[in-house]
């Protein structure tokens, strides 16, 4: 396979981006060289999202682009389905659609060399095996998102919730964690790197455990590692989130004031119909006490709308309780219905399409304005940002985020990636702060200088 060059590209979740490194390190591994330009190279893998059907409607479209650059330019070229898809659809694409070469599920990347091999032969290869254990703690990622600064590190891997609207279970499986040391060894050898900002990852990290350790202690070792490194976590059910994880968010510098909380629906009966064993007063009360623990803390969440048997009454439900948290950063979906999931076997998609999109635009429209109006309370405090790159808009600006997970643009100076820069806030938009640098900092000095403030 020497001198054979791969691409990849990923859709949907940062497990996905976390996924492709490591492919990416089984690619170099094997002796083939990474490209950037899909049509130079011997291997494309697409590694795919099935989580709604736009989704996986963008997937087929690539691949009749890359069945038609196989055409015109390289013949012998291989085209790989990876991730969610390859569990989902995998005998359309080899038989009916000839789309494909490779079928390839998330947790039998390590067999993707003698897959290739088989391709070489002239077969067609599939291996969508689920597995108890694969974690891939021994492989380490090769990073290619981040520019050096930050990096995702995955500590779990597949879900057991079984919410009724969710293919996730059937795409990846069961749930199992990573131990705690190959964690702790991958930290350090980031933070040896020079690495200031890593992102433990999971489908659902409070269901974290090692042998009887769970998240919280997770959390509090991995920050011990590097006190200047920055520790987020992404994402939490509201069914088991523990108090103890809030302590140590709070009494811990360098981890992130910032939690990502999804509520689904504002609605104790459509809770209950998508299998999400809380109430609206039980998740209130949660946040409630996040802030309370928490001081400042930063909240976002994942809404449905349109989800099956909605009535208007329980989608002005979802809109009052997303005025009455106020969060900070809102990703909001109109319920699409998937194959073998509960709701699907249970339940009818009766919502048209048009109220789908009317009450979507609904909560859009609300949460930017409750974004613009907490942003605004910015103006005039001080954060420390962790410069991450250039900013799109000009050359002449960085942005980075703050530890509350919001992005800040600001002159470049003299500043560079990488660095922590103290930023005072002098403008806002919904989706950005504005800022006026004023030095670069630690986590140590910043939180000195504001804890005697
Ligand atoms: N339709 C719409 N949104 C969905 N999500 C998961 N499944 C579906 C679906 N069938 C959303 C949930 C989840 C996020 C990752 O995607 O809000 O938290
Ligand atoms: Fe899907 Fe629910 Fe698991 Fe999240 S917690 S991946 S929404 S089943």
């Amino acid at each position: 396979m020497k001198d054979r060059k791969f691409y990849i590209e990923t859709y949907g979740c940062q497990m996905n981006v976390a996924d492709s490194e490591i492919v990416h390190s089984i690619m170099l591994d094997n002796g083939l060289k990474p490209t950037e330009q899909p049509e130079d190279a011997d291997v494309i893998f697409v590694n795919t999202c099935s989580i709604r059907d736009n989704a996986e409607r963008k997937v087929w479209d690539r691949l009749k682009y890359f069945r038609s650059i196989k055409r015109t330019v390289n013949n012998d070229m291989v085209v790989g389905v990876l991730g969610c898809m390859a569990e989902r659809v995998r005998d359309r694409f080899l038989d009916q659609e000839k789309l494909v070469d490779l079928v390839v599920g998330p947790d039998a990347y390590r067999e993707l060399p003698n897959l290739l091999e088989e391709v070489e032969d002239g077969r067609k290869a599939v291996n969508v095996i689920l597995s108890q254990e694969e974690t891939y703690a021994d492989i380490t990622p090769v990073r290619t998102t981040g520019n050096g600064v930050s990096a995702f590190v995955s500590v779990m891997r597949g879900c057991n919730n079984m919410c009724s609207f969710c293919v996730v279970p059937f795409t990846r499986g069961r749930e199992r964690s990573r131990s705690i040391n190959s964690i702790l060894d991958e930290l350090r050898m980031l933070s040896d790197k020079g690495y200031k900002e890593v992102t433990l990852l999971g489908q659902n990290v409070n269901s974290y455990n090692d042998n009887g350790k769970r998240f919280a202690e997770l959390m509090y070792q991995s920050s011990l590692v590097d006190p200047e490194m920055r520790i987020r976590f992404s994402t939490s059910h509201p069914k088991d989130f523990p108090d103890e994880l809030l302590h140590v968010i709070n009494e811990r510098p360098n981890i992130c004031e910032y939690i990502h909380i999804p509520a689904q629906s504002g609605n104790s009966e459509i809770l209950e119909r998508m299998r999400r064993p809380y109430t609206r007063e039980e998740y209130l009360k949660l946040i409630y006490k996040m802030r309370e623990i928490i001081p400042g803390v930063s909240l976002s969440t994942d809404i449905i709308t349109g989800f099956c048997g909605e009535t208007e009454a329980q989608h002005q439900d979802t809109l009052s309780l997303m005025r009455e948290v106020r969060y900070d950063l809102a990703y909001m979906f109109a319920y699409s219905e998937r194959e073998r999931t509960l709701a699907n076997r249970k339940y009818e998609d009766d919502i048209s399409e048009a109220v789908k999109k009317r009450r979507l635009t609904e909560i859009i429209t609300q949460q930017q304005g409750i974004q613009e109006e907490n942003n605004k309370k910015e103006i005039g405090r001080t954060h420390i940002v962790l410069v991450e790159g250039t900013s799109k808009r000009s050359d002449e600006q960085l942005n980075g985020r703050t530890d509350t997970n919001k992005m800040v643009v600001f002159d470049r100076d003299n500043y560079k990636i990488g660095d922590y820069v103290e930023v005072e806030i002098i403008d806002s938009t919904a989706a950005t702060l504005i800022g006026k640098p004023i030095r670069t900092t630690t986590i140590a000095d910043f939180n000195t200088h504001y804890a005697m403030a």
